[in-house]
């Protein structure tokens, strides 16, 4: 194991009587990236995770930048902080991923609070930042303060330079890769997160160990690209994420696995093959198709058609025929007509997809589609985007219904926010069930009768509690 963490000097910690106070905004490897900034600057200043920011003496936004809205955010929510740091000048104001990692300096111009702007591979030099922050902040000689800044892009330096995995319930989240080499036209991750590089495999199952030993049962693979994973062994042959969900499975204690998010062209017949030979790969699929349309596949420079997608899904439905599906949906793409959305949806009919994300189309500046030619109007795409999300909640409710009477394997994960004498857990589609039963049954998997479907979750009532690591058989419910 390569970790060569190294806990900051104790002069730094002393100066905080506060706490460490995070926002996140995108998607989940954002998430985690926050869990593990949290998680290091509690060991090395001793900073407890607070929910005011009134009570923080350290303000960090992990940021993201796929979308204009998203990146817009993280100003006005910095106007916000720089009345928090006029109230207390010794605050520190970090601002991290995608947005620090393509604006950089610019930050502080707009927003002149800021200390310290790190990128999403630089976050485990936070504690030493932090601690430049305060020196240039303190030297008198300094006259010209200026932000501590380091975007670059040191590889997969980060993961070994973070603290051991800490549980935080039965489900957690695990890195693999970071990164994407895919260059859509409309897409800023390859620019901000950098090229695709995976974790040496021996690291990641070690982390799922750890995890393991302290009770976790639900894995799930992060990675920008999950399946582009090609992780050097220790024999220095290369893991795709078909042997590393192999892997995973084979450590005591898991028993469900997830991997988000894939692209379709890394959807190789070994990982197909994984929903045969793994009884604990869920019956759940996020696969992101964005068009139905091949002309516009073809403009996003996709590099594979609609066929070649719905071929895959086939091979997997196959092997689970209860597979759910979702997927990622890019409205108004520059040049969509009414034609390309209508196979868009007729595609999202025809392979049944369950909830999914489908946002319109932001130009990001320096992607190539930024320079595409577009005659849509917004009013137009936004009609486009109420049509898609009716028919993506018409469908989700109808497998909600669906679910109805059908007996679900489910991880049960903590008390239900409904009452105290129920618990919620997760069924293979994600769904929430809430259902009576005891506190006991945290951390294990129940089968449980699905009896009412509500808008975001379902109700139901436990007819079985399997014993650990057996695996029940998929649930069929007609899709
Ligand atoms: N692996 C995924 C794939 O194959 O597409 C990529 C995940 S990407 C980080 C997350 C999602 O953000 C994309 O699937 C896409 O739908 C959305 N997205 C990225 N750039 C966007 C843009 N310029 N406008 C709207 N949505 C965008
Ligand atoms: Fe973005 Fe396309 Fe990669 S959507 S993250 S460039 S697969």
């Amino acid at each position: 194991m390569s970790q060569t963490f190294h806990p900051a000097s104790s002069n730094s910690s002393s100066l905080f009587t506060g706490g460490l106070y995070v926002i996140t905004y995108g998607c989940q490897m954002n998430e985690y990236d926050s869990d593990k900034m949290a998680s290091l600057l509690e060991k090395t200043h001793g900073l407890k995770l607070v929910t005011e920011p009134e009570d923080a003496d350290v303000l960090l936004m992990n940021t993201c930048s796929v979308r204009e809205k998203a990146q817009e955010k993280v100003f006005s929510e910095l106007g916000r902080w720089e009345k928090w740091k006029s109230l207390k000048p010794n605050r520190v104001i970090g601002v991290g991923g995608c947005v620090a990692s393509q604006e950089g300096k610019v930050i502080r111009k707009r927003a002149p609070c800021v200390d310290v702007i790190f990128g999403p591979q630089t976050l485990h030099r936070l504690p030493a930042m932090i601690d430049e922050a305060l020196r240039i902040r303190g030297d008198d000689r300094i006259k010209k303060k200026k932000a501590v800044i380091d975007i670059s892009f040191p590889e997969i330096e980060k993961f070994d330079n973070l603290p051991e995995p800490e549980v935080n319930g039965v489900s957690a989240m695990v890195s693999v890769m970071e990164g994407c080499s895919k260059y859509c036209t409309f897409c800023v991750v390859p620019y901000t997160r950098g090229e695709e590089v995976s974790r040496p495999y021996d690291d990641v199952l070690h982390e799922v160990r750890v995890l393991a030993q302290q009770g976790v049962r639900e894995i799930n693979l992060l990675g920008q690209n999950v399946n582009a994973y090609r992780g050097v062994m220790a024999d220095g042959e290369i893991a795709d994420l078909a042997v590393l969900m192999h892997g995973v499975r084979a450590i005591n204690g898991i028993d469900r696995i997830r991997f988000t998010t894939s692209h379709p062209n890394e959807m190789t017949q070994s990982i197909i093959n994984c929903y045969a030979e793994i009884p604990e790969l869920v019956s759940h699929l996020h696969l992101p198709i964005q068009s139905g349309s091949d002309r516009i596949l073809a403009m996003m420079k996709r590099n594979h058609m609609v066929l070649e997608y719905k071929s895959t899904i086939r091979k997997v439905r196959a092997l689970r025929p209860n597979l759910c599906l979702s997927g990622d949906f890019i409205i108004g793409f520059p040049g969509e007509s009414c034609d390309d959305f209508k196979e868009t949806l007729k595609l999202v009919e025809e392979l049944n997809f369950d909830r999914s994300f489908s946002f319109i189309y932001s130009e990001r500046p320096g992607t190539p589609a930024a320079g595409f030619p577009d005659d849509t109007s917004l009013d137009k795409k936004k009609r486009r985007l109420v049509a898609m999300q009716d028919l993506l909640n018409a469908q989700t409710e109808a497998i909600s219904n669906a679910m109805l009477g059908t007996v679900e394997r489910v991880l049960v994960e903590r008390l239900s926010r409904h009452s105290f004498t129920m618990l919620a857990g997760r069924t293979e589609n994600n769904r929430v069930v809430n259902f009576e039963g005891s506190p006991d049954l945290i951390g294990q998997f129940v089968d449980v009768e699905i009896t009412e479907a509500l808008n975001n979750s379902l109700r139901g009532k436990v007819v079985a509690t399997p014993e650990a690591h057996t695996h029940v058989a998929p649930q069929f419910y007609a899709l």
